[in-house]
Formats: structure tokens, sequence, C-alpha cells
């Protein structure tokens, strides 16, 4: 599918998607950044019943500006589960552009208009630290490092023609999502990310990476851990494999 042929149809309203867990001292400046950045933006939180009452602070930001929204969860079930059900509210109510975003600042709110233009012309846009043009900062070197090598072999396992993989900050077509199988997705942690890459490039959409600038947290810790990772390595060695004995069955 060549971009010059074909044709996208309008964006419609767009719904910046936040999952929280723990993001207390970050949620009330996340939200503010993303209304003065894209005034015409609905925010919603995706909140996994926070110890430290991140749900409550976003019930507040809910209370006094009708764009923002919050969907309270039961408790923590991971990153996916939490895009899983925010994609589901915002297909259902109507949104037309889907956008993860990180509630600790990593995701600069000021770059979404450079990701909403792109996506004019594509089916789903990836902020991109990989790419020339994109970059981290304050960011540790053993992050990057995970960050890097994820990218890389997630990239040849699953034959991907994207160098970040796994960033988390994204803008989707509502019609994209729709096509991207989500009732099939089990990912939970960060390889939620890849999952979501691998069936977008898979069903034959129009992949483009914007650079971006990601800035390591301030407030909070992140949730990473090595469950995450192991998740990631066995899940993308699995559909790795999956696909080349599929390949080779000639399917
Ligand atoms: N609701 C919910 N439930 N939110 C969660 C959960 C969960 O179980 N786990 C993490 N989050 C939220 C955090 O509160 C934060 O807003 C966002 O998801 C990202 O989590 P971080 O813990 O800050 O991620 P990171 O900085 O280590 O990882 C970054 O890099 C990864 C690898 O490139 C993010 O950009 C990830 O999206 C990315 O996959
Ligand atoms: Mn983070």
């Amino acid at each position: 599918m060549t971009d010059g042929q074909r044709r996208y149809g309008p964006l419609g309203t767009t719904l910046v998607i936040i999952p929280t867990y723990n993001e207390a001292e970050n949620i009330k400046p996340i939200v503010s950044r993303v209304r003065a950045a894209v005034p015409e933006a609905h925010v919603l939180v995706a909140d996994d019943n926070s110890p430290d009452g991140t749900g409550k602070l976003a019930d507040e930001l809910a209370a006094e500006d009708e764009q923002v929204h919050v969907l309270h969860r039961k408790g923590k079930e991971g990153l996916g589960a939490a895009y899983l059900a925010g994609f589901r509210w915002g297909i259902d109510n109507g949104y037309g552009v889907l956008v993860e975003m990180d509630a600790d600042g990593s995701h600069q709110p000021e770059e979404l208009p450079r990701l909403l233009t792109a996506l004019k012309g594509a089916d789903l846009v990836l902020g991109s630290r990989w790419v020339p043009g994109g970059r981290t900062v304050n960011w540790p070197k053993y992050r990057q490092f995970i960050s890097r090598g994820g990218s890389t072999y997630s990239r040849l396992v699953l034959d991907l023609p994207l160098r970040d993989i796994t960033g988390g900050y994204r803008a989707f077509r509502a019609e994209t999502l729709q096509g991207l199988g989500l009732d099939e997705v089990a990912s939970q942690g960060y390889c939620f990310q890849v999952d979501l890459a691998r069936r977008a490039v898979q069903a034959g959409y129009h992949v483009v990476e914007v650079p971006i600038t990601f800035v390591e947290r301030e407030h909070g810790d992140s949730k990473m851990s090595r469950d995450i990772v192991v998740e990631a390595l066995w899940r993308v060695t699995a559909w790795g494999v999956g696909s080349r004995l599929d390949k080779l069955r000639g399917r």
C-alpha cells in the first residue's frame, strides 16, 4: 500500500488515553499540558485503582472539565489491559483518533500536533526515539539498551520495517484499531506495544514513525519489571516462530 495512492478520511475527534498506576504527582500536570497543547482533544485517564489516589485526583479534573474522563478499573492488570479498555471506551463513544500517552511526562504533549499531522496521511503513527531526530533525555543507559535491544530483536524476529517498536507514544485512527483484532490481544505488559505494531504491519496498514524526544520522569517510579521483560521476550519469540512455521506450511 503506497501512501501516494491512498486517500485518508478526516481524523475526527481525538481521545488521549493515559494509563495510570501511582502517578499522583504527575496526573494533574500531564492533563493540563495535553489540554493546552491540543485544546480540542479529550482525555481519558485509565486508572487501575492506584493506592496513591491517582484515580481521585483524576475525578477532580473530570469534575471541572467536560473534556476529561476517567475509567476506574478494579486493580493492577497491566498496561495492555488498561489500553484495551480505554480503546473500547473511545470507540464506543465515537472518537476518530485514539492516542497512547504515558502519565509521567516522558511523552511530551507539545509534540502531539506533529503526530496528528502525520496521521492525516497514515493509519498509525509511532512516536519514535530511534529514528533520525528522535532522542531520549535523562534515560539511564540500561533502559536505552533494553529499549534498543527490544526493538532490534522484534524487528529481526518479526520482520518489521520499524525502529521503535516498544514505544508508547502513538496515534491510531479508530478504523485501524478496529482492524487489529483487539479481542485476541493477550499481551499484558509493554510487549502490548510490540503486539499492536506487528498486527498493524501484518494487516497492511500504513505505519509512520515520527521522531520524538522522550524525557525520563522526574516524579514517581517506572513500573518496568523483570516479569515485563520476560513476557516480551517469550511472546516475541513465539510470534516469530509461529509466523515462520506458517510460511513453511505455505499459509
Ligand atoms: N492502568 C495501568 N495499569 N497503568 C499502568 C500499568 C498498569 O498495570 N503499568 C504502567 N502503567 C502506566 C504508568 O502509570 C505510566 O503512565 C505508563 O503506563 C508507562 O509506565 P512507566 O512505568 O512510566 O513506563 P516506562 O517509562 O518504564 O516505559 C516506557 O518505555 C517502554 C519501553 O519503551 C513507556 O514509554 C512504555 O510505554 C514503553 O513500552
Ligand atoms: Mn515512564
